[in-house]
């Protein structure tokens, strides 16, 4: 068991990515806080993460609404304890020409794949400074590490993030906490079928590829560490190719 007595929080936990990792992890024996928007999402994910014998938690929370954040980090930590690990995973794209973004989609995807793990690494870092230990994974993309056409907010955005990641793992490496961010191409979720529905995707990841990658980063020794890691479908090329 490779997260035994380890706790979690996992944004966007209902489906796709954030469910996968969420299983996984509870499989490793975490017990593990869900949120995204929709309850009856989490109530699928909650079952199976009970079904490996873990405690969980289900918050329904909509990270684009400041004040309910800090107080779904709180009601997580109360049903769980202190929270080891923070999987900001929740994510909102919109794929479209550049003049054709309205202010709405920008100002979404900026709120919920930035400003959204602002608000909740926020709500969780005093408690992980305190205690001197924890662990941050962003789920990021390939979209922040290159650019792809028709895609300037959600690249924005995932730039952004791994931005964030970088310098805060400068920031709080005196307090022995760790800042990843994993970087996927092509998974197969709703996300991409609602964005990419012209795309063959049928030698694209699953969602269970990248609870892999978050296991490894959740479980990793000590003494090292990773700041980006990218992860592409074995038929892409490589990054520059
Ligand atoms: N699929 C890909 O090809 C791919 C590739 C690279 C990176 N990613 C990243 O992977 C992450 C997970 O995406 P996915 O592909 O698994 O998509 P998904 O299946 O659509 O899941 C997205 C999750 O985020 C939650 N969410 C969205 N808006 C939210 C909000 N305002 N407040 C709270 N939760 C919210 C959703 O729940 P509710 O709708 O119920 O709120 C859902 O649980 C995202 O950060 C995405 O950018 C995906």
């Amino acid at each position: 068991m490779l997260l035994k007595g380890k706790t979690a929080l996992i944004t966007g936990a209902g489906r796709g990515i954030g469910q996968a990792i969420a299983i996984a992890f509870a499989e490793q024996g975490c017990d593990v806080a869900i949120t995204a928007r929709t309850a009856t999402e989490l109530q699928e994910t909650s079952s199976r993460i009970l079904a490996f014998g873990r405690r969980t938690v289900a918050v329904p929370c909509d990270l684009t609404l400041p004040d309910t954040v800090a107080e779904m980090a709180s009601t997580a930590q109360k049903a769980l304890g202190p929270i080891d690990i923070l999987v900001n995973n929740a994510g909102y794209a919109c794929f479209k020409p550049f003049m054709e973004l309205s202010l709405e989609e920008w100002q979404q995807t900026l709120d919920v794949n930035l400003t959204g793990v602002f608000l909740v690494t926020r709500a969780l870092l005093p408690d992980m400074i305190a205690r001197k230990s924890g662990r941050i994974i962003n789920i990021s993309s390939v979209s922040g590490l290159r650019p792809i056409m028709n895609q300037t907010v959600y690249c924005a955005s995932k730039h952004g993030l791994n931005g964030l990641t970088t310098t805060l793992a400068m920031e709080v490496k005196p307090y022995g906490i760790r800042v990843h961010a994993i970087c996927p191409g092509g998974v197969i979720t709703r996300l991409s079928d609602e964005n990419m529905p012209e795309r063959d995707k049928t030698d694209w990841m699953l969602p269970e590829d990248i609870a892999h990658t978050a296991l490894y980063l959740a479980s990793m020794p000590e003494r090292s560490t990773a700041d980006i890691i990218y992860i592409r479908r074995f038929g892409s090329v490589p990054l520059g190719g």
